[in-house]
């Protein structure tokens, strides 16, 4: 399973829960200030980003299923703005935490989010998390199960993010591939934690077709796969 939190964060959130109180992780005011430089959490630089920051923080304080670390979030945010990326496709919403990063940058780059969730309640969180951060058009939130449902994407992919059923991920990769552009990204969550599938490490580490890298394999870890030109 997924480390939703450190060690640390857990204990307070359990001691929070056990007490009734929702709110068990700070704010990112609250971490802005309590923590090392190097750490602090991205600011706004105009109201629509601030908007979604402000959604962000909340979806990590209180609503997150498995979400990705919020290191990760800023790293999907980066490729996709440093990529310029039109079209981002991610497979497992949940409740919308990675994709809010991936929309703030699709928002800057005036691409959109294709997302695939199988769990309706998760689905229909995304969905009002979106819209309170002022996104949703740029969103399309599919529910069903995504082996079934990415095989009708026909559009270009610039950015491919795939974060679902560990098992699956050989699978999304052969449906997702074809379609993502020369010079464009798949990134896959889970690298480290838990174990990955060894048939979709071997598909991206051992085809020329591609060259991945692992980052912050400390935590949950990440495999970023450039599909080579
Ligand atoms: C690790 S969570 C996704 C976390 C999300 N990317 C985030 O960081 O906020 C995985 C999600 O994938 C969904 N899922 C699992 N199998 C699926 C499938 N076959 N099709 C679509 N979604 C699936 C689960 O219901 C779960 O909500």
């Amino acid at each position: 399973m997924k480390k939703p939190f450190s060690s640390k964060r857990r204990s307070t959130f359990a001691a929070a829960l056990a007490a009734g109180t929702a709110a068990a992780l700070p704010s990112a005011s609250a971490r802005a200030q309590r923590r090392n430089p190097l750490e602090r959490p991205p600011l706004g630089n105009s109201p629509e980003e601030r908007r979604v920051l402000a959604v962000l923080d909340e979806v990590y304080r209180t609503q997150r299923y498995l979400s990705v670390p919020e290191t990760d979030g800023r790293l999907l945010r980066m490729l996709v703005e440093s990529i310029g990326a039109k079209h981002v496709v991610e497979i497992g919403t949940s409740t919308g935490y990675s994709g809010l990063w991936l929309l703030i940058a699709l928002m800057k780059t005036s691409g959109r989010l294709t997302t695939y969730e199988i769990d309706r309640g998760r689905h229909d969180a995304a969905r009002a998390n979106f819209e309170r951060a002022g996104v949703l058009k740029l969103a399309t939130l599919v529910l069903g199960d995504a082996h079934a449902e990415v095989a009708k994407l026909k559009d270009v992919v610039d950015l491919a993010f795939i974060d679902a059923d560990k098992e699956g991920y050989l699978d999304y990769l052969r449906k997702l591939s074809p379609l993502v552009r020369p010079g464009g990204l798949i990134v896959a969550h889970n690298m480290a934690s838990p174990p990955p599938d060894p048939r979709y490490v071997d598909a991206v580490t051992a085809n020329a077709a591609y060259d991945t890298i692992f980052l912050n394999m400390h935590d949950a870890g990440v495999g970023v796969t450039l599909k080579k030109r």
